[in-house]
């Protein structure tokens, strides 16, 4: 079908090509060449969805109405596969059911939000699809965190309760004399003669008694604009934020990336994301939810499990972020590389530079890169297998998708403004900020904001293409090439990523600085070769060399997730007297931690305790026989 579209389609731009090759329009008929097929495919696809959208927007279709139609009518498909078990569409609507009955008996009222934290598995999506069901909004808590940084998640999205797997018993405990009496406690375990959390209820009793029958019925109130979960994500600034993801907009990410990338209701996908993430839990886990597909879940993330799990589930297509793909590279070849099926891979953060050896090594057929922010309003996707491409807007076929990249100062990150006030849009090969019209009028242009109304007034920039009109800012810095392919270059703002979790420095900042007796402390990003995304690293001003290293080590693993521990302490011994703030960051961070460059102290994680950097270290650091 594909093909035969590819052939219509190029005989026609052929055809018009004809009419026109004349003097300087060689050059664009030669685009049109080259794009063309690519962008009515694309165009084609999107109208798909937005069509699918409308439709059940009309029809006042909610994620859990469209899932219970679904299971109805395909009460015996398998919609997960988590281990030796496989659920039918049938099993995970009673499930939910029962957690949407048994959560309608307790004390809250409609839209209030409960927090799950759980490990990845089938009942984690059937817990929050449940209060979804109920009328609740479920908060997916990343469940790395740990004390301050778990009760922050919880008090963002104002949580009225909490449900957790038992395998986080301790981490529950830790933060109860800190959460308020009456947030409810509510546990869940995998085997049920699992002892229970004190003052903590059991779910697993609680839920045998209570009838599995059909709940939506009695609930029409819930309508597709309604909020449906709360995903985490760093924002660009400050402290973690819950962003708000409605009906619609979970069916637009998981039916977006279903349509752009052809993703058949006969394929299996294999998804070892975590399901707290969008990535995992959205647009993984709804391919069951809202399209049919059936998906492999797992636990968590293996790269020596991954190909013998593809072999072993039968699975076409798999999901990955950038550090799946390379951890896979760094594993021992094997006959596994090429006995799986999977025809499509996709995801973010595959990197050119490990791109080809990844689909040769492997033997994909296509790499489905999408670029999109959980919350935002601009996401594109790369349909065509063109490499190193987080996917591309149609350059000369009129304004069919609102994105933009706009003009920065390269050294502050700051947006540039002409001299009427409004914002500069980049050339291609210009490197600039990627936003997205917002219109609320459209879902897909629409942005959802977070929990927190200030946050999200932080997140948009007035007065961008004309006086008055709003965009979202992603944070991220994009360039675009002269055929319309958009390339990933950096991520501004006060947010990095390293092992597939946004890391906000402000929060790492706030932890640290509580360590230390409140020092002043200054978190950001550096790269270290080999690696994805960017490693933590705090500057710390000890003008009196007091500060206990080896304490600093053993505090830090308790209070921070292992992703978001430093992983080099520069020591500065003066504070900046000059500057602002975000140059000194800035220049910090091109410093990075290179002994040859800067005099001051620099330590770097080993086994968990803080060693100081030497030439030796250092050099195999960069040459990738440490790796942090
Ligand atoms: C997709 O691109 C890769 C190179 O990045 C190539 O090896 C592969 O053959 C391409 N797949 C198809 C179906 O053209
Ligand atoms: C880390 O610690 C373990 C045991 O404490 C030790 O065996 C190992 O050699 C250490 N690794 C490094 C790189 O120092």
């Amino acid at each position: 079908m594909t093909e035969f579209y590819q052939v219509v389609i190029t005989a026609l731009s052929l055809l018009l090509g004809g009419f026109l090759l004349t003097g300087s329009r060689r050059r664009i008929m030669y685009m049109l060449y080259k794009t063309l097929p690519r962008d009515i495919l694309g165009a084609y696809r999107f109208l798909q969805v937005n069509i699918l959208l409308w439709w059940w927007e009309k029809r006042e279709y909610t994620v859990p109405k469209v899932f219970s139609k679904y299971a109805a009518a395909h009460p015996k498909k398998i919609a997960y596969i988590f281990e030796d078990k496989k659920w039918t569409y049938e099993e995970l609507d009673h499930f939910s059911n029962r957690i949407g009955r048994y959560f309608r008996t307790r004390p809250f009222s409609q839209h209030d939000s409960i927090a799950v934290v759980m490990e990845n598995c089938p009942e984690y999506i059937g817990t929050w699809l449940g209060l979804s069901k109920a009328g609740f909004v479920a908060a997916l808590i990343n469940t790395n965190l740990r004390h301050d940084m778990l009760l922050h998640s919880i008090n963002a999205a104002g949580c009225k309760a909490i449900v957790f797997g038992s395998e986080f018993k301790d981490a529950i405990r830790d933060i109860k004399n800190k959460i308020s009496d009456d947030i409810g406690l509510y546990q869940w375990s995998e085997s049920a003669d699992t002892p229970v959390l004190e003052e903590a209820i059991d779910l697993n009793t609680e839920m045998s008694s209570i009838d599995p029958g059909p709940l939506l019925v009695q609930l029409d109130y819930s309508s597709p604009r309604d909020k449906l979960i709360y995903v985490y994500t760093s924002g660009t600034t400050g402290m973690p934020k819950a962003a708000v993801i409605n009906n619609l907009r979970y069916m637009l990410i998981a039916c977006g990336v279903n349509s752009m990338l052809r993703i058949r209701s006969s394929d299996r996908i294999y998804n070892s994301l975590p399901l707290y993430h969008t990535a995992g839990g959205i647009i993984g886990a709804g391919q069951a939810l809202l399209r049919g597909v059936t998906v492999v879940l797992r636990r968590r993330f293996s790269a020596s499990k991954f190909w013998s799990d593809c072999i072993h589930y039968d699975c076409t297509v798999a999901q990955y972020i950038g550090e799946v793909c390379r951890f896979l590279l760094t594993i021992p070849p094997s006959q596994n590389d090429r006995k799986h099926k999977v025809r499509l891979m996709f995801g973010n953060g595959l990197r050119p530079q490990v791109w080809e050896s990844f689909v040769k090594r492997f033997g994909i057929k296509q790499i489905g890169e999408f670029y999109g922010a959980t919350e935002g309003n601009s996401n594109i996707v790369n349909i065509n297998n063109k490499t190193g491409a987080v996917g591309f807007i149609p350059r000369y076929i009129g304004r069919l998708y609102p994105v933009a990249l706009l003009k920065i100062d390269e050294k502050t990150g700051d947006l540039l403004r002409g001299t009427n006030g409004l914002c500069i849009p980049c050339e291609p090969g210009e490197p600039g900020i990627f936003v997205g019209k917002i219109n609320p009028k459209k879902a897909i242009n629409d942005f959802s904001g977070y929990a927190d109304e200030k946050a999200s007034e932080q997140k948009i920039i007035h007065n961008v293409f004309k006086k008055g009109d709003r965009v979202f800012n992603s944070g991220d810095i994009l360039v675009m090439d002269e055929l319309g392919y958009f390339y990933f270059k950096d991520r501004t703002g006060d947010t990095f990523r390293w092992r597939g979790e946004n890391v906000a420095t402000a929060e790492v900042e706030a932890v640290i600085s509580n360590v230390i007796g409140f020092k002043d402390a200054t978190v950001y990003g550096v790269e270290i070769p080999g690696n994805e995304g960017k490693a933590g690293m705090v500057a710390i001003y000890d003008t009196k060399n007091s500060l206990d290293l080896e304490g600093l080590g053993e505090a830090l693993k308790k209070v921070l997730p292992s992703y978001a521990r430093p992983r080099f302490v520069r020591i500065l011994s003066e504070l900046p007297m000059t500057g602002t703030f975000k140059l000194k960051k800035k220049d910090l961070q091109q410093d990075a931690f290179d002994i040859k460059k800067v005099k001051d102290p620099i330590y770097f994680l080993n086994n968990d305790t803080y060693v100081k950097l030497t030439d030796k270290y250092y050099n195999d650091i960069v040459e990738e026989k440490i790796r942090l």
